[in-house]
């Protein structure tokens, strides 16, 4: 049941995940002539205490096109009564009382879990600090599938920020329900991720590069890059000595790499992105990161039309 929305653990399977897919076909039409839904009359509220582009303007597009309104806290770390020393439980059962269903990003990770212990109403998360941001992974989960028709059997290449790219965490949780994934990682020192506390099946294969040629080699199906997440880097918080070394040329995707690959093979990232995609990528046909942006609105709205009807 989805009576909130917090992790993708909450696919049980790989067949869940397809029904979903086909539900989200539904919401991913162009003219966005959209099934009806329960959203009428009711109200979300969104309230974000990092930042955020995407996420945010999707969701309260998908719930507005839904014929619902939105109530919005785009600055929550700013401007919430937080601030007065308010807890977070306390927030969110005011959240409760105003919204019917509400969208919450934080700094820390275990936040959206909370909230949903807290709230009478559905909550999803869209974005717990470090720990997962389980609308996006759908989101690039789905593109996947829509690119290759399946999910089972690919090679996927994941670069970059992996220990704190929380987006990263969600989508290794979909793809381990598909069988015969092969996982490529390459990290800056550091900032690797041990996959297997992920893996369902800790014999799935998992090989670690050195760098992007070494990558763009092996010719993955997914090739899917992050950001840096220096915001939650101890530096950040004052550490003094770097926890990480990231070299920008062996992290970097450049148009000559990106030709290389193979030209089934999909570009991915979550963005925002930095210097780890030369913008000249955009126009290569495999870039699909944009398109990714593109099937937020929809996925979102079937996402929501989901945990309404659940709730
Ligand atoms: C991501 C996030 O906020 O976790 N962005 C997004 O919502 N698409 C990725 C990031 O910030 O790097």
């Amino acid at each position: 049941m989805f009576q909130h929305f917090i992790s993708t653990s909450q696919f049980v399977s790989a067949g869940r995940l397809d029904d979903f897919f086909a539900e989200t076909d539904k919401f991913n039409d162009p003219n966005r002539s959209w099934p009806s839904s329960g959203a009428s009359g009711l109200v979300m509220a969104t309230w974000f205490a990092e930042p955020s582009t995407r996420t945010r303007l999707s969701f309260e597009t998908a719930f507005q096109l839904m014929g619902g309104h939105v109530v919005s806290m785009a600055d929550a770390s700013k401007n919430s009564s937080a601030l007065k020393g308010e807890s977070w439980d306390d927030t969110v059962r005011t959240l409760a009382e105003i919204a019917d269903i509400i969208v919450v990003r934080t700094d820390k990770e275990g936040d959206a879990a909370r909230a949903a212990a807290a709230s009478r109403v559905p909550v999803i998360n869209a974005g717990d600090g470090a720990g997962e941001h389980p609308t996006q992974a759908l989101i690039d989960a789905y593109t996947i599938y829509k690119h290759f028709g399946a999910i089972k059997g690919l090679s996927v290449a994941l670069v970059g920020d992996l220990k704190y790219n929380r987006s990263v965490h969600s989508l290794l949780k979909l793809l381990n329900l598909h069988e015969g994934i092969t996982y490529h990682l390459l990290a800056p020192d550091g900032l690797v991720l041990n996959p297997r506390e992920f893996l369902q099946n800790g014999k799935l294969p998992v090989r670690v590069h050195k760098s992007m040629d070494e990558l763009v080699d092996i010719g993955p199906d997914v090739l899917y890059m992050t950001r840096n997440q220096t915001e939650r880097h101890p530096q950040a918080w004052g550490a003094k000595v770097a926890s990480y070394h990231y070299d920008p040329k062996l992290h970097h995707l450049s148009l000559k790499q990106a030709e290389r690959l193979p030209k089934s093979s999909v570009i991915l990232h979550p963005l925002p992105r930095r210097e780890e995609i030369a913008p000249e990528v955009d126009k290569d046909p495999r870039a699909m990161y944009w398109k990714q942006v593109k099937h937020g609105v929809g996925l979102r709205a079937a996402l929501i039309d989901k945990v309404l009807s659940e709730a």
